[in-house]
């Protein structure tokens, strides 16, 4: 026996990833409008595409189980245009989120996608150059089915509520009975379900694009003048905080905020090994300055400049080396700067510092990967890194060798911080 309407589990859907679409067609095509919240907002896109993508499998399921009431009668070229629109739906439910996957996955940066905030979802194993394709093809989707099918679709629905007047929307609406007049439909309770949804998601949406929705980290720490601890060896590198890009926003009235490092709750960190034995050390004179706001990455910066005659391993003979011209040569490179120009989060508490680093007087681009912690007026940013001693020509003569020092110097970096 064929059933009057879809299943009661499919109605509901219908409407829901109606809703789910639309609000996916616009926050995608306003993904990069405002400032602030950008990476709060990708992580919606992306949980919520895949959040489609489920739901499309399990829609699918129940179309397969569940038989769905006889065509309606009419015009043959009008049914075969309407399985085609509703083939073509299920084609751009799958396609639009495998295809922002396959974009995300090829990204020369990739950003992790954590479903919700809470599943880690992989990236998918395919080569950068097909980013472009994929990007492209995403977008093409979206104005298919918002251009094309949804006009389509919602045309002929309506064409046949109000002028051939048969089933066919009723028997998409969650609900019951499938022959109400139209005045039991427009007092129908059935209406508000699809209503609410839609509304919701408009609400929902609106939230998103003030960056309001999914919490981003507040206002951010950095050093601002600093001297610390520490002990021992070659190479420098640091600090914490930085510039630009990614997310980020509104409050444009209001100065970003500049940061203080709390000498006693930060440190300068390195490790290497000698001849195999563990060294570790640290630079116990700093100057950091910091502004740095998580919402407005693009305006924030700093600078750490590191006196690297305070190097302290444990050890005097070891330091003098160190700040011979075997290594820093302090009497001639007496600093070291780390000067963040671009920051970028990267996810919930992490950021990535993009900036340069010159040390015995070299210059070369560094990555500093943070994790930074906001409470209140207070910030504690910490972070690991490695950095080749020989890029910086740090260790000459006998030490350009690395089968006593090896080449690559581990970093350990905390700054702890408060802004007024
Ligand atoms: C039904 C699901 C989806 C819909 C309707 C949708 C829709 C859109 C739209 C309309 C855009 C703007 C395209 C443009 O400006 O040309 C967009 C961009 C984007 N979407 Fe989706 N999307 C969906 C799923 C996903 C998923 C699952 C992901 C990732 C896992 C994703 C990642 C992205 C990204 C990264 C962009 C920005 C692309 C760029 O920078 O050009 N989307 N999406
Ligand atoms: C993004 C938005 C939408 C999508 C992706 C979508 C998708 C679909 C699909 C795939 C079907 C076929 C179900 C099946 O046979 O398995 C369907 C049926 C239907 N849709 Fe939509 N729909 C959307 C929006 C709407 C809207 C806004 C309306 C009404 C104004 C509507 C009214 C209907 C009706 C009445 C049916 C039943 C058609 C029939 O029984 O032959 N849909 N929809």
């Amino acid at each position: 026996m064929t059933p009057a309407t879809y299943h009661r589990a499919s109605r509901y859907l219908h409407w829901a990833m109606a809703a789910l679409i639309f609000y996916m067609v616009f926050l995608g095509w306003t993904l990069e409008d405002k400032d602030g919240g950008l990476f709060s907002r990708y992580q919606m896109h992306k949980s919520v595409g895949f959040l489609i993508l489920l739901l499309t499998f399990v829609r699918i399921g129940l179309r397969v189980a569940y038989k769905a009431p006889p065509e309606i009668e009419g015009p043959k070229w009008q049914m075969a245009a309407a399985k085609a629109v509703h083939i073509g739906f299920y084609v751009l439910m799958i396609g639009l989120p495998l295809s922002g996957w396959a974009l995300v996955s090829t990204a020369k940066v990739p950003v992790p996608t954590l479903w919700f905030g809470v599943v880690p979802i992989p990236h998918l194993p395919l080569g950068h150059d097909t980013h472009e394709v994929f990007e492209a093809l995403h977008g093409l989707f979206a104005k298919l089915i918002f251009y094309v099918l949804i006009p389509l679709h919602v045309g002929a629905a309506l064409m046949h509520h109000f002028i051939h007047k048969d089933d066919t929307v009723t028997r998409m609406l969650p609900g019951l009975e499938p022959k109400p007049t139209l005045l039991q439909s427009a007092l129908n309770l059935r209406w508000l379900v699809p209503a609410v949804a839609v509304v919701g998601a408009f609400v929902l949406a609106t939230f998103m694009m003030r960056g309001a929705s999914v919490p981003e980290p507040a206002p951010v720490a950095a050093p601002e003048v600093v001297e610390t601890v520490a002990s021992a060896e070659p190479v420098t590198s640091e600090a914490a905080s930085s510039t630009e890009s990614a997310s980020s926003s509104t409050e444009a009235s209001t100065a970003v905020p500049v940061w203080t490092v709390s000498k006693a709750a930060s440190y300068i960190h390195f490790a290497t090994t000698f001849n195999g034995e563990a060294i570790k050390g640290g630079f116990g004179s700093y100057t950091a300055d910091i502004t740095f706001d998580p919402q407005r990455l693009d305006q924030s910066k700093a600078t750490v400049v590191i006196d690297l005659a305070s190097v302290n391993s444990g050890d005097q003979t070891r330091d003098d080396t160190l700040k011979s011209d075997s290594f820093f040569n302090t009497a001639a490179t007496p600093k070291a700067t780390f000067k963040a120009t671009t920051f970028s989060q990267t996810g919930p508490d992490k950021y990535l510092a993009k900036g340069r680093l010159t040390l015995h007087g070299q210059t070369k681009p560094l990555d500093l990967p943070f994790t930074l912690k906001i409470n209140g007026k207070q910030a504690v940013m910490t972070a690991t890194a490695k950095l080749n001693r020989l890029d910086y020509g740090v260790g000459s003569g006998e030490w350009t060798a690395t089968d006593a020092v090896p080449n690559a110097v581990s970093l350990d970096l905390k700054v702890t911080a408060t802004t007024k």
